[in-house]
C-alpha cells in the first residue's frame, strides 16, 4: 500500500534530510511504499531532490509553493489530492528565520517570520486534516524547535513563532486523538542547516547534522498504529549553543 507523504521545505536542510531518510528506508523495508510529494519556494531544490529519491526506489514528485500564500497552500493540496487521492502524512517543516537583537527586529521581520512559521503552517494544516479526520487515519508532524519552549536572546520573534505553532500542536492533538490521527512535534536544538547562513560553520562542531533528525521523524513514522510519539526532542550532546 502507498503511503502518501506531503513534506514543506523538503529543498534543504532537516526536510531534505527527511525526504531521503524515507527513501532509503523503503530500499530496505519493500512493504512499505512512500509516495512524496515535496514542496518549497525553490523548484530547481525539489526537483533534485526528487531525482535522488527517484534513483534510491521511491516515487516522488516536486510542487513548488510558498506556504505564506493561500492560493499556493491550495494549489499544493488539490494536487495532491489530484494525483494521489490522499494524504497520509503531512510533514510541516518549512520555518524561516530571522535571527537579531530584540530592537533591531523589523515590522518586515515580524511579518516574514509569521506569515510563514505560523500562518503558512496553520492553514497548510488546516486545509490537510480533514482529509485524515473523514478516513480515521493520518499523521501529521510539526518540525517546531527547543526555540517552542526556551527563549534565546537573538530568537524573539522566531521563539514566538515557534511557541505559537507548539500551540496549534497542542490544540490539534486533541482533534487528532478523537479522530485517530497521530500529531508530533519534533522539537531540535541548533542543527547545521542554510538557515543559519555564515554563523553555522563557526558552530558546525557543535551543532547535530539533519539526518540525526530524519532517521527519528521516520522511526516515529513506522510506529505501529496503536502507538503515536507525541514528542521528539533532540539537543547536541553539549546542549544549547546560544544564549
Ligand atoms: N536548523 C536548525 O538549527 C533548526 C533547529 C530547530 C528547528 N528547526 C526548524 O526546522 C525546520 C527546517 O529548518 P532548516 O534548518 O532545515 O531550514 P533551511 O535549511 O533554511 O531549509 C528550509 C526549507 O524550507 C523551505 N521554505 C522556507 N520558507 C518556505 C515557504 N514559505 N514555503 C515553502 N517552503 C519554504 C526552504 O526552501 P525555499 O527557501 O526555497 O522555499 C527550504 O527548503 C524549520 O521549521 C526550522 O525552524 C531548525
Amino acid at each position: 500500500m502507498q503511503n502518501i507523504i506531503l513534506l514543506t521545505g523538503a529543498g534543504k536542510g532537516i526536510g531534505k534530510a527527511i525526504a531521503l531518510e524515507f527513501a532509503a528506508r523503503a530500499r530496505s523495508n519493500p512493504s512499505f511504499n512512500p509516495v512524496l510529494v515535496l514542496c518549497s519556494r525553490t523548484i530547481t531544490d525539489i526537483e533534485n531532490i526528487a531525482n535522488e529519491c527517484e534513483a534510491l526506489g521511491t516515487k516522488a514528485v516536486a510542487i513548488e509553493a510558498d506556504i505564506a500564500n493561500l492560493d499556493d497552500i491550495d494549489r499544493l493540496v488539490t494536487n495532491t489530492l489530484e494525483k494521489f487521492g490522499t494524504v497520509d502524512c503531512l510533514i510541516n517543516n518549512a520555518g524561516v528565520g530571522r535571527f537579531k537583537s530584540f530592537t533591531e527586529l523589523s515590522e518586515e521581520d515580524f511579518d516574514y517570520t509569521m506569515s510563514v512559521n505560523m500562518k503558512g503552517t496553520f492553514f497548510l494544516t488546516q486545509k490537510v486534516f480533514p482529509v485524515m479526520e473523514s478516513r480515521r487515519s493520518g499523521h501529521i508532524f510539526f518540525i517546531t524547535s527547543i526555540a517552542a519552549e526556551t527563549a534565546f536572546k537573538s530568537s524573539s520573534i522566531y521563539s514566538m513563532s515557534k511557541f505559537g505553532q507548539k500551540g496549534l500542536v497542542e490544540a490539534l492533538r486533541l482533534y487528532g486523538r478523537e479522530c485517530n490521527v497521530k500529531i508530533t512535534n519534533v522539537m531540535p536544538g541548533a542543527v547545521y542547516t542554510p538557515m543559519w547562513g555564515n554563523a553555522g560553520e563557526e558552530f558546525r562542531n557543535v551543532m547535530m547534522m539533519p539526518e540525526d533528525i530524519a532517521g527519528p521523524v521516520v522511526n516515529a513514522y513506522l510506529q505501529p498504529p496503536r502507538t503515536s510519539v507525541e514528542e521528539i526532542v533532540m539537543r547536541p550532546v553539549g546542549g544549547d549553543i546560544n544564549s
